[in-house]
């Protein structure tokens, strides 16, 4: 049986209930977040909280629960639902309103709920193992705050689904400029001539936590170099390599975009590389 959090109690998942007045359901006013956690072992907690604190302040969300608060509820989440392999998911939406009315309602409490679900464990790095992703691409039509973890997902679930029903694992997007933000859930590396590169963080982007683990052990191993830039989608088509990061799929090979082949549509030399460093290093932050 799976026990989830909801406004301070530890609840069988199942008989959790919220009213169809919190703001979260009639708005999808809140933000949430995503905290990998292998063989009882979070990864990049204090980063994970740090950024859901700054999503709380962009949206005006009074909650200001310490380090110590978040990580008492996750630690007895995890030993309420095993150690094994695990996302923590956290929502905190503004709270429950007597009525729908758009502006923020004053002295409401915000609902703080959390539970944990099975996530893989690291891909083999060896690139004959790992299973690769084939994606699809679209034009990014979601709003221009994608840099706040909003609950409001409607536009990556449609530009997720879009790639399902295309038969391939994920959809990359690009903006009117023909640049690469991100892809539907994840961030995005592309590789060419050895030298790695990943869209500029603004508010197109997510700041994804394996993101900035990911170009921080790059930057300190140094055997890669690692750009944050404009990346355009010609330079997309015509990569050697092409990686997704995400909490719970880490460090993804990606063969093929649109039914074309990346590269030599086999996955490359530095995805092992990249990835290698990641499962060595994941637990230091
Ligand atoms: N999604 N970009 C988007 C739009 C995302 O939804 C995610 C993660 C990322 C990667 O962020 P991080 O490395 O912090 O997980 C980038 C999570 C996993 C989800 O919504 O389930």
């Amino acid at each position: 049986m799976s026990i989830a959090f909801l406004n301070g109690d530890y609840l069988a998942l199942e008989t959790v209930r919220i009213s169809p007045m919190d703001r979260g359901f009639l708005f999808g006013d809140g933000i949430y977040e995503l905290i990998p956690v292998h063989n009882g072992n979070p990864i990049g907690f204090n980063l994970h909280i740090d950024r859901m604190k700054d999503n709380l302040s962009a949206v005006e969300i009074n909650l200001d629960w310490t380090h110590d608060q978040w990580r008492k509820i996750c630690n007895k989440l995890v030993d309420k639902n095993g150690a094994g392999n695990l996302a923590i998911y956290l929502q905190v939406s503004r709270g429950v309103d007597t009525k729908r009315h758009h502006a923020y309602p004053e002295g409401i409490t915000p609902t703080v709920f959390g539970f944990t679900s099975g996530i893989t464990a690291s891909q083999e790095n060896d690139r004959t193992m790992v299973v690769p992703m084939k994606i699809s691409s679209a034009k990014d039509r979601r709003w221009h705050h994608c840099n706040i973890k909003s609950t409001a997902l409607l536009g990556n679930v449609i530009h997720f689904q879009q790639g399902q029903s295309e038969g391939n694992d994920e959809t990359l997007l690009f903006n009117v400029a023909d640049e690469v933000t991100e892809a539907s859930t994840s961030n995005v590396f592309v590789i060419k001539d050895g030298v790695v590169m990943t869209p500029l963080l603004n508010n197109q982007v997510l700041p994804g936590i394996t993101r900035l683990m990911l170009i921080d052990m790059l930057r300190k191993d140094g055997s890669i170099p690692i750009k944050e830039c404009v990346v355009t989608m010609s330079q997309v088509r015509d990569a050697d390599e092409i990686w997704l990061s995400s909490s719970t799929k880490e460090v993804v090979p990606v063969i093929a975009l649109d039914g074309d082949i990346i590269g030599n549509g086999e996955v490359g030399p530095l995805w092992e590389i990249a990835h290698r460093l990641f499962i060595e290093r994941k637990f230091d932050y």
